[in-house]
């Protein structure tokens, strides 16, 4: 059993990042810039925004936080987003969902230019991913693709298990996993799928996105399967600094003896997703997915 190492596959591609960046800046060119739009307090979404600043920092990329109040009206925050649509020196932002229930995500997506859109949730990025056509891929599906890529997992032939079907994590996920190039026989499960046991029991790749602590557990995975767990559930823990820990959709403990290959949580999946932001970022500062 191989334990993928999310970390030091993240450090690895964030230090090619740096590389090129660096070449770009000392070629002349303007350094990527990414900025983030955080609307109220949420603890957690303050964490993954901090962190994606502190990752800007450390690829040579420049960043902007914008914070703004959770009473911000939703015309109040489309027009944020109509302006950095059109600010030139600005080549990718991202909306931190979730946002407060007065405002609509969906409408929040539909307003970013999908140019610039580097989260890849713009219903043009979904629908040109769903063709095969250059796009922003969404951050977490596209790190699992990393982490397979790395550690030189087969996937051809291979009958992958999605478990949820979000539009961030799921969906995508199996999508880009039925493509050429990946060629996986993929079923997407959901909380109405009949005999999800069994379904996820004939796996040859599990991807555990369905936000449910420890859902899977030793006896829904086949001897040798790769395991793949998109989950983060914060419970409170005595033993941590922060007052929390952080549990995935897998029992590890058991699951991990009978697996090929298994992400971690944390450590696993999570730090693939912010690198994967910063790969979008730099393809948006190329122009390499919406040419000129
Ligand atoms: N909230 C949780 N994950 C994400 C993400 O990848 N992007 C944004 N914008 N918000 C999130």
């Amino acid at each position: 059993m191989t334990i993928i190492d999310g970390k030091e596959v993240a450090a690895a591609m964030k230090s090619s990042i740096a590389d090129e960046v660096a070449r770009m800046v000392a070629d002349g060119d303007k350094a990527p810039h990414l900025v983030a739009i955080l609307v109220g307090d949420d603890g957690a979404s303050q964490t993954y925004v901090g962190h994606k600043e502190k990752c800007c920092n450390e690829v040579g990329f420049r960043s902007t936080v914008v914070r703004l109040p959770g009473e911000t009206s939703e015309a109040e925050l489309l027009d944020r987003i109509a302006a950095l649509n059109t600010d030139p020196d600005v080549d990718g932002f991202i909306v931190q969902l979730p946002l407060p229930g007065h405002i609509s995500e969906q409408k929040v997506i539909e307003a970013i230019d999908p140019r610039k859109d580097v989260d890849g949730f713009h219903p043009v990025n979904t629908g040109r991913m769903i063709s095969g056509l250059p796009s922003y891929l969404p951050a977490t599906p596209d790190g699992i693709l990393s982490l397979l890529r790395y550690y030189g997992i087969e996937t051809a032939g291979k009958h992958c298990v999605v478990i949820g079907r979000s539009n961030i994590v799921g969906r995508p996920m199996a999508n880009l996993l039925s493509q050429k190039g990946w060629d996986c026989t993929v079923t997407l499960c959901h909380s109405r799928t009949a005999n999800l046991k069994e379904v996820v029991a004939s796996a040859d790749i599990v991807v555990a996105a369905l936000g449910k602590a420890e859902f899977v557990t030793a006896d829904m995975v086949k001897e040798g399967a790769v395991v793949i767990d998109v989950g983060i559930t914060r419970i409170p823990s005595d033993k941590t600094k922060s007052g929390w820990k952080l549990l995935g959709d897998v029992k590890y403990d058991e699951v991990a003896p009978r697996c090929s290959y298994i992400t971690p949580v944390p450590g696993g999946v999570g730090p693939m997703t912010i690198v994967s932001l910063m790969r979008n970022t730099l393809k948006a500062a190329k122009g390499e997915i919406y040419p000129e």
